[in-house]
């Protein structure tokens, strides 16, 4: 019987000691959970030499786990070069943030060949890989040198860089050929689709055959948008347990008398975090009526510090948080607490539903699956009231939030007094409209959508090497 191999950096191991920072390995988890099969990526371990990295499997339920360290080398070039140092701020339109490195891109070149290699040991025929995030730009290409003929897929959970970025990084040409080597290729949203499209036409010539088709060199690539979901049905069942959020902040929060705003971000610059704060005691300092009735939880979790431009911003960003409490504090309150790591995910759920606002400021971002969480979360019969950035790919299909420009600041600070100050009645028709979009396309909807195309895309290509003549003219027309 085929099976479903998915490939990621992260992945979520049954009892590992932390939960996974990031929307990815939920999303992952929820979409294999249902179904089953195979989960392959790194370990989340570093070792000395390439003899040190081996597999680890290990099975839970119906999905094999299937993981290894890498070395310190691979994670350097890698992980914290590559993935994090070119493509991350480039995807994320942060060229200046941008620097190449031939070594790192080598090492990147290297760990997408191991796991390719993986790949090629570990699949039957007939079984369907699914490659995610821009970590593996090339493992298709490898499977393809392997001599794998299996219907292959990527999806890519951030936003794609637009031509003129790509044109700054030396090797774009050959990660986009590569990119090229997969069956389907998913964005997040409709415009990263285009950008996408635009940019394989323009850097490879790559023919453009229908909105969402490409042919390169005799193979045919389906350039796709499958907005991420979640699971509205557990979500709310792990929100409805009751928590003492009291035991998770080392200072007393006053979720009952004061009114709270939730913001829950890894420390990136693309998630617009000193924005959000800087906005907030502008709030502060514009309604003082608020102080002493309001408090922001954040919980922000420190990542790649290996890398100048996370480091930086983690000390500008701790600095930032102090100062707003030593303006605003007084004796027995304090207007931000801030949790410097990742939490249970079922906590977080509990966490969102007694909080007022949700608030997301990023300046860049996929999707933001903290939005439609969030959502999820509430108390249908009284909900909170999401800020949401109108740069998250979320706001593509989350018109009911109230959508801001995070580095509006006066816009930030009348949207915050809005979210505030909403009745409950616009509140619950708000959550109504959002909770039924999330349940009219939620994670399986993904899945089965990016799975679906991938099983039909790989008869089309059959199909197309008869002629395309000779194509039932349904599919011509797709
Ligand atoms: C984003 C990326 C994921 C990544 C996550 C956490 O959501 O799209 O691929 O896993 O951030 O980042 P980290 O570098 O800690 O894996």
């Amino acid at each position: 019987m085929s099976k479903l191999i998915i490939l990621s950096n992260r992945v979520s191991i049954p009892n590992g000691q932390k939960p996974a920072a990031g929307g990815l390995a939920v999303a992952i988890q929820d979409a294999l959970d249902d179904i089953g099969g195979v989960w392959l990526g790194w370990n989340g371990e570093k070792v000395d030499t390439q003899d040190d990295v081996h597999f680890n499997i290990l099975r839970k339920d119906n999905v094999e786990y299937i993981t290894c360290p890498l070395t310190h080398n691979q994670y350097s070039d890698y992980y914290a070069g590559f993935a994090n140092n070119t493509l991350w701020p480039a995807m994320h339109y942060r060229s200046d943030l941008i620097e190449y490195k031939s070594s790192e891109y080598e090492g990147y070149q290297q760990v997408n060949y191991l796991f390719a290699q993986k790949l090629a040991e570990i699949a039957q025929p007939e079984d369907t890989i699914w490659v995610h995030d821009y970590h593996f730009l090339s493992v298709a290409k490898y499977c393809r040198e392997l001599g794998m003929q299996n219907k292959i897929g990527f999806f890519l959970h951030i936003p794609f860089a637009p031509l003129f970025i790509w044109q700054r990084i030396p090797c774009a040409q050959q990660l986009i050929e590569d990119l090229c080597q997969y069956d389907v290729v998913g964005l997040q949203t409709d415009k990263d689709q285009k950008v996408c499209m635009q940019v394989c036409t323009s850097l490879l010539k790559a023919q453009k055959i229908q909105q969402t088709l490409v042919s390169y060199h005799q193979r045919l690539t389906m350039i796709k948008c499958y907005p991420i979901g979640v699971n509205p049905a557990a979500i709310q069942k792990a929100a409805q347990q009751f928590i003492d959020v009291q035991d998770l902040f080392t200072r007393p929060v006053e979720l009952n008398a004061a009114k709270t705003i939730i913001g829950v971000d890894r420390i990136d610059y693309s998630k617009g975090l000193l924005e959000r704060f800087l906005s907030y005691a502008e709030f502060l300092e514009k309604y003082p009526e608020y102080q002493q009735h309001i408090q922001h939880l954040q919980i922000a979790c420190p990542c790649r510090l290996e890398v100048p431009a996370y480091q930086r911003l983690f000390e500008r960003f701790k600095i930032k948080i102090e100062m707003i409490n030593q303006e605003f504090a007084q004796e027995d309150w304090q207007p931000v607490e801030c949790i410097y790591d990742a939490m249970k995910h079922h906590h977080l759920m509990q966490i969102y539903r007694q909080a007022d606002v949700c608030w997301i400021s990023s300046i860049r971002d996929g999707m933001n699956l903290v939005a439609k969480e969030y959502i999820a979360a509430q108390n249908p019969s009284n909900p909170g009231v999401l800020i949401l950035s109108k740069y998250a790919g979320a706001a593509e299909h989350m018109s009911e939030a109230l959508l801001v420009d995070p580095t509006d600041k006066t816009a930030m600070v009348d949207t915050l007094k809005t979210a505030l100050e909403m009745p409950r009645q616009e509140r619950i028709s708000r959550y109504k409209q959002l909770m039924k979009g999330l349940k009219d396309f939620d994670i399986n909807d993904w899945r089965n959508a990016f799975l679906n195309d991938l099983q039909y895309k790989t008869s089309l290509q059959d199909f197309r090497f008869m002629g395309m003549r000779n194509v039932n003219p349904i599919y011509q027309n797709l």
